[in-house]
């Protein structure tokens, strides 16, 4: 089984110190075998931003966790229009990483993150044609029992947003990008930048979408929140390809605490949600899912 803590949007210069210490002493004393955090680790690119984004990672680090990140769309300078077009990125590959689509790779797990943050486009996210053969190249080789799992900020699929379950934008170019994830056997994909907190069989909310269980992370630590849903982070537990178990870890004002637990098991109408019984559950945020017709 690998342990995987999913944290996204951090927004450093719009989030709460107390909630920033409180991600840390939770993945410490969790010991997960990968932390991933799918991007906005700033929220306007600036280098104090980035600064305070590169001291915690370095904390983590520290207390021994092994990282995936990728940037999001926040990592880009808005207003320095020199900046956002001639080096959009060079604060985030200085101060966060200098890889821009990492793997990772052991005995149970292989992950690729792709940056979909652009200049054209102040929030919405693309994938280029050189990024889908990425995806398609990376997991050829990977052996069939391996859990695959592509990161991205953007997520790849339309998907309800607000209360009245309105539609998100999806990625860019993003029926070649669903095609690509299916092509290369994605089984989870992970992604942020809504804030907000949702799960689905990618089967139920498009069509030929391939095998994969879509993940949203909320906000991990931005005070900017949406329809008021705290903050909160992903937890899993991947089984095996076929079963996993998400586990939202919600802030309650104080501390974070252990808040929806579900299974999911997949089979051939795509990933099946089995609610666990959790007792120390707490009420807060729920895995949202697509209206059931
Ligand atoms: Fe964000
Ligand atoms: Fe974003």
């Amino acid at each position: 089984m690998a342990r995987i803590a999913h944290l996204s949007d951090v927004h450093f210069g719009a989030n709460d110190p107390k909630i920033v210490s409180a991600t840390e002493a939770w993945l410490e004393r969790s010991q997960p075998d990968l932390v991933i955090i799918s991007g906005d680790f700033t929220q306007r690119a600036r280098v104090e931003q980035f600064r305070a984004a590169s001291a915690w990672l370095n904390r983590l680090r520290a207390a021994g966790m092994r990282l995936l990140v990728i940037p999001g769309n926040h990592d880009v300078p808005l207003y320095d229009v020199f900046r956002r077009f001639a080096a959009p990125l060079r604060r985030y590959k200085r101060y966060i990483s200098n890889e821009l689509c990492p793997w990772y790779e052991d005995e149970k797990v292989a992950i690729l993150g792709i940056n979909t943050a652009r200049s054209l486009t102040i929030k919405d996210g693309r994938i280029n044609h050189d990024q889908m053969n990425m995806i398609k190249k990376r997991f050829a080789p990977v052996a069939p029992e391996k859990t695959r799992i592509l990161v991205t900020h953007h997520p790849l699929f339309a998907m309800p947003i607000g209360k009245g379950g309105e539609l998100s934008e999806a990625v860019g170019r993003h029926d070649d990008a669903v095609e690509a994830a299916a092509e290369a056997g994605i089984h989870i994909a992970l992604a942020g930048h809504f804030h907000r907190t949702y799960a689905e069989s990618a089967q139920k909310m498009v069509a030929d979408a391939g095998g994969a269980l879509v993940i949203q992370a909320g906000t991990a630590t931005s005070i900017r929140l949406r329809n008021a849903e705290p903050q909160s982070f992903n937890w899993l537990h991947v089984h095996r390809n076929d079963r996993i178990e998400l586990q939202v870890i919600v802030w309650d004002g104080a501390s974070f605490q252990r808040g929806h637990h579900v299974e999911y098991s997949r089979d051939a109408a795509g990933w099946q949600a089995h609610e666990l019984a959790d007792p120390s559950a707490r009420p807060g945020v729920r895995v949202a899912q697509a209206a059931r017709a």
